[in-house]
């Protein structure tokens, strides 16, 4: 009897306890769901503030960003670039958009993002030796060069990602590289010889994806706020052929065709005037000549210095700080005797708009090639020689050189709705260190620190049909015929045989490359960094990356595969001379 009202008299007092528990759970639970989708709401409400819709989807502030590697600025006025173009006709844009210095490509894609001058971000060459990690950096190494621990600032897709606006980057310089330990939403292995089409495909993709007020949103794959993508082709062809060939035309027409099916696939989805189109490029590139080289190693002795960084500038190393001051004397000197080449030394006379002295990775000595000259050392090109037999200098084209040259001129060209200007509007030029901001402010981010001053809106002065170019520069003269074809045909019995039949203009190609590529293994201390590099480059990534993908890498890193590319090249040239004298129709297509 007992037994019974103890349960009985227990239960009422159990349950109110268990009750107030459940109370207390739920309203605890109830806190942290509040608190969850308060901060989801802030999340999504900064971005969504200036949301546009297409008529079926709505979208935060987004812009896509691509970048158009080696693109020339007077490319722009060759009369092959309909939909570019008629993208200037449409945005606003500078006659050109100055690069920064180096004007080579790994720091300016990180200057493009970061609005800091390669002394600032640490990205100073292509190439480089850092006294502290006491490690070299080289870009076509991706084992090493992905490594954070070079990439000493933080490019727009940590910002972005930092203030929750997502972000993908398609085969970007750097993006691969896990910096500040923040991922863009999706980042794409870099492929050198990704289909153009294909990156027009990933774009359109990701802007299909359902934006945050579609039913279909996934939280696991968001609609990115922020697009960058990379396209190497003009770069890598001008490099190859030169920026005043034949051949780059139809590169640079291909590219501008794949800029119009982004353009024409944005009007299917009515998102021209939603989606912000930002597209740049990170230098220019100026031809070459066998004309124009100088000898390195007859003017001084290679033999006193311990590295050398940053092709097609000399950075100097010596072995000896003692000798930093000799050998930059003498190469004054020689400097002011020969034509094409300045000398300076980082912590005394780098010039100040160069912003190239602050930072331990850049070398104490410099000797920095005038635009369309070389630097070259007899192991991989010998000029006397070269110009004996006529041997024509690769690569065609090479960039690297005084920012403000004219040869080295960018492009910058946007349009959309963080860029509310009558169409076809014209702007003072800038320089790239600009372009970080300018984005930040498309997506309504705040920008970090940074080398930029302007901001959004932009202050046209002008429309540009009012305004023609005021100048198109003009290229350094190539290899002439009389230099070196007339003397060569003449001359030489390999090169007409050559011309004769493919056949035998790969063997001719065969004997001359190992002259002409960087040798193999380097014995002395004295190397410049080039040869050294490919020694680094994996197998693997060859594999992935290399072969036909990329032949100015090839040639770099002086594979043979590249060498009979080279050769093609060199058959190309041989060919056009042999028709520029005797009207052969061999050389009729581009
Ligand atoms: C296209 O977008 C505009 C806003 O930019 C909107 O007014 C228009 O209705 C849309 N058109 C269609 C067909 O949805
Ligand atoms: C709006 O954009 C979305 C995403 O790209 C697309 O699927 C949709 O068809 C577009 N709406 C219109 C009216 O074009
Ligand atoms: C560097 O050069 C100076 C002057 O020629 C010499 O005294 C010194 O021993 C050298 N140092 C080394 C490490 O070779
Ligand atoms: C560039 O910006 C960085 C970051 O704000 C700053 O540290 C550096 O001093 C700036 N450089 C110049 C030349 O103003
Ligand atoms: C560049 O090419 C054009 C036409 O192909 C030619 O007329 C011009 O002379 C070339 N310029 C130089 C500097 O070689």
């Amino acid at each position: 009897m007992k037994e019974l009202p103890e349960p009985s008299r227990r239960g009422p007092r159990v349950w109110k306890l268990t009750a107030i528990h459940v109370v207390i759970i739920i309203a605890f639970f109830g806190l942290l769901l509040g608190a969850y989708l308060a901060s989801r709401n802030t999340n999504k409400a900064r971005p969504l503030s200036n949301a546009l819709s297409n008529g079926t989807s709505v979208f935060a502030p987004t812009t896509i960003l691509i970048s158009l590697d080696g693109f020339r600025a007077d490319f722009l006025h060759r009369n092959i670039t309909p939909s570019l173009n008629a993208f200037v006709q449409a945005g606003v844009s500078p006659e050109f958009l100055n690069p920064s210095f180096p004007s080579i490509t790994f720091p300016n894609h990180m200057t493009l993002v970061t609005g800091l001058y390669p002394e600032s971000h640490g990205v100073v060459g292509n190439s480089f030796w850092d006294p502290h990690l006491k490690e070299d950096f080289f870009y076509t190494d991706p084992a090493r060069s992905m490594q954070p621990k070079w990439w000493n600032a933080d490019p727009i897709w940590v910002t972005a990602e930092e203030q929750n606006v997502r972000a993908a980057i398609h085969m970007w310089p750097g993006s691969e590289a896990h910096i500040g330990d923040i991922e863009p939403t999706y980042v794409d292995k870099y492929k050198g010889h990704e289909l153009l089409g294909n990156k027009v495909d990933r774009i359109l993709g990701l802007l299909d994806l359902p934006g945050p007020l579609d039913k279909d949103a996934k939280p696991e794959s968001p609609r990115p706020q922020l697009i960058a993508a990379y396209v190497p082709d003009v770069d890598r062809d001008g490099h190859l052929y030169g920026p005043n060939g034949t051949e780059i035309r139809s590169t640079i027409s291909s590219v501008d065709s794949m800029l119009g099916e982004l353009f024409s696939g944005l009007e299917q989805r009515n998102l021209t005037d939603i989606v912000n189109i930002v597209i740049v490029s990170d230098h220019g590139m100026a031809t070459t000549s066998t004309s124009r080289l100088v000898q390195l190693d007859d003017i001084i002795d290679m033999s006193l210095i311990e590295r050398s960084d940053g092709w097609p500038l000399y950075g100097l190393r010596p072995k000896n700080d003692s000798d930093i001051e000799p050998l930059y004397n003498h190469l004054k000197q020689e400097a002011a005797a020969m034509e094409g080449f300045d000398v300076y030394l980082k912590d005394r006379d780098m010039p100040e708009r160069y912003h190239f002295s602050r930072n331990d990775r850049i070398a104490p000595l410099w000797v920095i090639p005038r635009t369309g000259w070389a630097i070259v050392v007899k192991e991989e090109f010998n000029v006397k020689e070269a110009k004996k037999t006529g041997q024509v200098y690769h690569p065609r084209g090479v960039h690297g050189y005084d920012h403000e040259h004219p040869l080295m001129r960018a492009i910058f060209v946007a349009r959309g709705p963080a860029f509310p200007h009558t169409p076809g509007s014209k702007v003072e030029p800038f320089q790239n260190i600009e372009v970080y901001n300018l984005v930040c402010d498309s997506v309504g981010i705040v920008p970090k620190p940074n080398n930029g001053t302007l901001r959004l809106p932009l202050k046209p002065i002008g429309l540009h049909d009012s305004m023609p170019p005021t100048e198109i520069p003009e290229d350094m003269p190539e290899d002439v015929p009389e230099d070196v074809s007339s003397t060569s045909i003449e001359s030489s019995e390999t090169i007409p045989s050559a011309a004769a039949s493919s056949t035998t203009v790969t063997q001719v190609a065969a004997s001359s490359t190992p002259a002409s590529r960087p040798a193999i293994a380097t014995t002395e201390a004295a190397a410049p960094s080039r040869p050294v590099i490919h020694d680094d480059v994996s197998p693997e990534d060859e594999d992935k990356d290399g072969k036909d993908t990329n032949l100015w890498w090839d040639w770099v890193k002086g594979k043979l595969d590249g060498a009979k590319e080279w050769a093609t090249g060199l058959y190309d040239t041989v060919s056009d001379k042999i028709s520029n004298t005797a009207a052969s129709p061999s050389e009729g297509s581009d």
